[in-house]
């Protein structure tokens, strides 16, 4: 008897300009666009397995072993009834020789090989990963694209994750959601250069999921409006420009002030949320620092690298990989290291104050 199976992985991204409130709680319709940068997929990333069988008596999901509830009308159960939708109309009616794979259940496997939940953008991996898996089951023909107007109904940040490089997520105007997809900006290629460290400051799972967070931002900050409106706009032109000129200085200048707003309209929302803690202001700290020496004229007047934060205490610090060894030792300096990962890519830690 013939298995369908299909195993796919995604790697995570973490935004510059970020994406944080809905239009449309229930399709995923974010109030601003957004713009990530795509981790390579050797690093932080989801697997995702899906198998379809006739003798499969409902759709199941296991996330990192454990049996996760797909709860009827939610996210998971969303994505699966999309992607089947798509099987049938694309691949089924127009060969009727086919498999009915729409009409079998799935069971679906995913892990992470980093901590989940924790604001190092598990969702977005973890959504990329179970559209991608999905959509290879049943041989959809979708560019990546047309598969991110389905993951984002997973998870916002995952549209972003089906894209390499510097992917932007237009925010969209139709209330279908159809121009609400991610694009790519530049490819990976464009600018090699640019490398991430992540600082794992704490593993643990944060106290607001971005999901619940995002939604109490909305309905109580003043400042959101204003971001909305006067400042993200803006920004994601200035970005895009940075990127496809490689102006890591004006790159890194954008990045770490949108981080800082996004921080400020939690800190704006009622009752306010904190992400980040001691450490992750001590690492701003320091590349503030190493950059107000780089920004001095005798030292080439241009930064070296930018922090920013997702929905969590942990840092991401992008860098041209020129400057990534002066930044780790730095960063190794003012935060001795319990454990330390190192592989090409930069240093991963899993424990207390890890690079
Ligand atoms: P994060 O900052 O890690 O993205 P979120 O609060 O946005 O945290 O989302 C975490 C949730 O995303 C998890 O509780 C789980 O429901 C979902 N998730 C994480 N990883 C996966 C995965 N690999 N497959 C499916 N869902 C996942
Ligand atoms: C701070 O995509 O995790 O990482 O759409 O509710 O699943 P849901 O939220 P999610 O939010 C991500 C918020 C962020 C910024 C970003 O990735 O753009
Ligand atoms: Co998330």
């Amino acid at each position: 008897m013939a298995v369908y199976s299909a195993t796919t992985t995604a790697p995570v991204n973490i935004a510059c300009i970020k994406y944080w409130g809905k239009r449309d709680t229930k399709l995923i319709l974010p109030t601003n666009s957004s713009l990530s940068v795509t981790l390579d997929q050797d690093h932080l990333r989801s697997t995702t397995t899906s198998r379809a069988d006739a003798a499969y008596v409902k759709d199941r999901l296991w996330l990192n072993g454990v049996e996760e509830e797909i709860k009827p009308g939610g996210r998971t159960a969303t994505c699966i009834a999309e992607l089947k939708r798509l099987r049938k109309e694309l691949v089924e009616d127009v060969d009727s020789a086919a498999p009915t794979l729409s009409s079998f259940s799935v069971h679906i496997a995913s892990y992470n090989n980093f901590p989940t939940a924790a604001g190092l953008a598990s969702s977005a991996s973890g959504f990329a990963a179970l559209t991608a898996s999905l959509a290879a089951l049943y041989s959809l023909p979708c560019p990546p694209t047309t598969l991110s107007l389905i993951a984002r109904q997973g998870s916002g940040s995952a549209c972003r994750s089906l894209l390499g490089g510097f992917v932007a997520w237009n925010a969209g105007t139709l209330d279908s959601g159809l121009d609400s997809l991610a694009v790519q900006v530049a490819p990976e290629t464009h600018w090699p250069e640019i490398h991430a460290l992540i600082c794992v400051v704490s593993d643990t799972k944060k106290g607001t999921s971005s999901t619940s967070g995002m939604q109490r931002t909305v309905e109580t900050s003043p400042l959101l409006q204003h971001r909305i409106e006067h400042v993200v706009p803006q920004r994601m032109i200035d970005i895009s420009t940075a990127i496809r000129n490689r102006n890591f200085d004006r790159f890194a200048e954008i990045t770490m002030a949108d981080s800082n707003q996004f921080h400020a309209v939690a800190l704006d929302t009622s009752p306010p949320i904190f992400y980040m803690n001691d450490v992750s202001r001590a690492i701003i700290a320091v590349i503030e620092e190493y950059n107000r020496v780089a920004l001095l004229p005798e030292n080439g007047g241009k930064r070296k690298a930018a922090y920013t934060y997702d929905a969590g205490p942990n840092a991401v610090i992008y860098a041209p990989a020129a400057n990534m060894k002066e930044i780790i030792s730095m960063i190794i300096h003012f935060f001795p290291q319990q454990e330390v990962f190192k592989d090409s890519f930069g240093l991963f830690g899993t424990d207390g104050v890890g690079v």
